[in-house]
């Protein structure tokens, strides 16, 4: 039998036509995010190694916490641990309205989450990478944190506050 002789149904061609059609329009919108507008997946910042950040004298999570960059601009290092007792290291932080914090999140064991109420911060926390996100608080009031990935038992009590001071 000749490839002429085969009958596709009308109905099954458009079918076929259409998931072509829809293939062609992903490729394109992928590649127009990609290459025209610059939008990328979120890549690590930095590689650590989650055996010794926390206790490396040279790694900042070895002191976690807020630093003063420059006027009203702040890094914060925090660590994520399950171990011992599921928590972010500090747990509470202050900044005064109108400061942009860049956020250093990093684990030292397991995979946790970490997402500040009332504003777009929301990402994954990996022991080996450290995720990060520059926020600008510009009402006073508290920020909530909690992690977003089931980590074990304590999942439900690891959270934290970023208090915004007028
Ligand atoms: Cu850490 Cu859930």
């Amino acid at each position: 039998m000749s490839a002429q002789n085969i009958h596709i149904d009308s109905y099954e061609r458009n079918w076929m036509i259409f998931s072509f059609v829809l293939l062609v329009l992903f490729a394109t919108a992928v590649s127009v995010a990609a290459f025209g507008m610059g939008i990328e997946v979120p890549a690590p910042e930095q590689r650590v190694d989650p055996n010794t950040v926390a206790t490396d004298p040279n790694s900042p999570w070895s002191n976690p916490g807020l630093r003063e960059i420059s006027a009203g601009k702040y890094d914060a290092y925090i660590l994520a641990r399950a171990i011992p007792n599921w928590e972010y290291l500090p747990r509470e932080m202050t900044v005064p309205a109108g400061s942009s914090v860049s956020f250093y999140v990093t684990s030292s064991d397991v995979q946790h989450g970490f997402m500040i109420q009332n504003t777009n911060a929301n990402f994954m926390v990996l022991p080996g990478q450290v995720s990060k996100l520059t926020v600008t608080f510009d009402k006073a009031g508290t920020y909530n944190f909690i992690c977003t990935e089931f980590c074990g038992s304590g999942h439900g009590v690891m959270y934290g506050a970023i208090t915004v001071t007028p």
